[in-house]
């Protein structure tokens, strides 16, 4: 089978590495790709939103299935074009990529099939904003409602911090159009629980927890993730149980009444607290950091079973029972401003497996070209065996420029 991956990531070569495990699979191509991805798939330089030139190619070469990775190219309708044009292709149409990429769609449909998530309301206007958040509690949580790549969330301590928040979203709009949803602040661990969905059908994947914040000890802006471990011994089976029946089995079905079937990856971010799993944020889409630490466990065939879900037939998915820890190596500025272009050396050295996220290829040698540019992975029998084997490549891998956290895995395992 010749397939295609679109997206340039460590999510990306995450799900290229699972395709080249599959026994059929004999041709994997990646859109765009990096330096990494571009030792195990033949990169085309087309971009992840452009949806005929990708649909084109994958006709020129008889694509037999294309596997979406980012946000971007769903809200860009690629689906729905690979769609229109009788092309094979697992992720969700622009319509049903709304769960993620509008924060009070998602809330209309939790709301519409009682999926527990914190209580909430939308706003576009700031003075009208500033009024409910100064009548309702701190802290409170205000996400802007669009996409902004993780960083459209600001926890608010105190209400100084909300009210800059607001300006910032609503007068200054520094992520475009200016609407808001404030929501109650929830508390508990939080975990991403990804689940293969076709329709009302749901296959749910192991548990992964994500690190969003930029410094140890959860200090610093939100990121779209500084390292990831799986699985999550602290969420037991019983909870895993009851957030697949009342949030992932719920919205899936709520979507297909909706006239949005789903089809893809749907990642729930959510939390345990005192009143049982509730929903804080919904992907359509794999979590990058967490893919790069859930597909390394999966023993199954991955075309078999995105094939499977694309004929909605059942699938067995079996794992492996070591556990994979990752920690995420980011330009120093992140997610603020930062300078591309360093020299990374040592790569050849790691024990494990390092995803890149955002590096690229010059004069042979591989540079970074991102916020996030490697994830680097550590698999042993249990956390402690994989958070020493990370620990040991981080060793080994030189660039000045990159800096990453500490405490990757601290809620589940004694660092030393
Ligand atoms: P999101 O992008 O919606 O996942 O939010 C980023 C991070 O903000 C989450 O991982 C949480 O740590 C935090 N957060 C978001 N919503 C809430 C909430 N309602 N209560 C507490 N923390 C939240
Ligand atoms: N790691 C969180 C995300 O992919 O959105």
């Amino acid at each position: 089978m010749k397939t295609l991956v679109i997206g340039s990531g460590g999510r990306e070569h995450a799900i290229v590495e699972a395709l080249s495990r599959s026994p059929q699979v004999d041709k994997i191509y990646c859109a765009p790709g990096n330096a990494g991805i571009a030792s195990l798939a033949e990169c085309v330089a087309i971009g992840v939103t452009d949806a005929e030139a990708l649909a084109d190619f994958a006709k020129k070469e008889g694509i037999d299935m294309t596997v979406v990775g980012p946000e971007a190219a769903l809200a860009a309708g690629v689906v729905n074009t690979f769609n229109e044009r009788g092309l094979k292709i697992f992720g969700p149409t622009r319509e049903a990529a709304r769960i993620e990429s509008s924060k009070e769609y998602a809330k209309q449909v939790m709301d519409r099939y009682d999926v527990p998530t914190a209580g909430y309301k939308a706003f576009d206007n700031y003075e009208e904003a500033l009024e409910y958040v100064k009548a309702g509690k701190i802290p409170t949580v205000i996400k802007y409602d669009g996409l902004a790549a993780g960083k459209g969330v600001v926890v608010a301590m105190s209400l100084e911090e909300a009210d800059a928040a607001l300006r910032d979203m609503l007068l200054d709009s520094s992520f475009g159009k200016g609407r808001v949803v404030i929501e109650d602040f929830l508390e508990g661990p939080e975990f991403s629980f990804m689940c293969v969905v076709s329709g009302d059908k749901v296959y749910p994947l192991e548990l992964a927890q994500d690190h969003k914040r930029a410094y140890d000890g959860d200090k610093g802006p939100n990121t779209g993730g500084m390292g990831a471990y799986s699985p999550v011994p602290f969420i037991g089976e019983d909870v895993k149980e009851r957030a697949l029946k009342e949030i992932m089995e719920p919205v899936a079905k709520g979507l297909v009444s909706e006239g949005n079937p789903f089809t893809g990856i749907l990642y729930g971010g959510l939390i345990l607290t005192a009143d049982g799993p509730k929903v804080i944020e919904f992907n359509a889409r794999f979590g990058d950091p967490e893919t790069e630490v859930v597909l390394p466990r999966l023993k199954s065939d991955i075309y078999a079973l995105f094939d499977a879900a694309l004929k909605g037939e059942d699938f067995n998915i079996e794992w492996d029972d070591d556990a994979v820890l990752g920690v995420v190596l980011a330009s120093k500025g992140y997610p603020g401003s930062y300078a591309k272009g360093a020299v990374i050396k040592g790569l050849d050295k790691a024990e494990g497996s390092v995803y890149h996220m955002g590096t690229t290829l010059k004069d042979g040698d591989i540079l970074t070209a991102g916020g996030r540019v490697l994830m680097v992975t550590g698999k042993g029998k249990d956390l402690e065996a994989a958070h020493a084997s990370a620990m040991r490549s981080l060793k080994e891998i030189e660039c000045p420029t990159l800096f990453h956290r500490s405490d990757i895995g601290k809620a589940a395992i004694k660092l030393s």
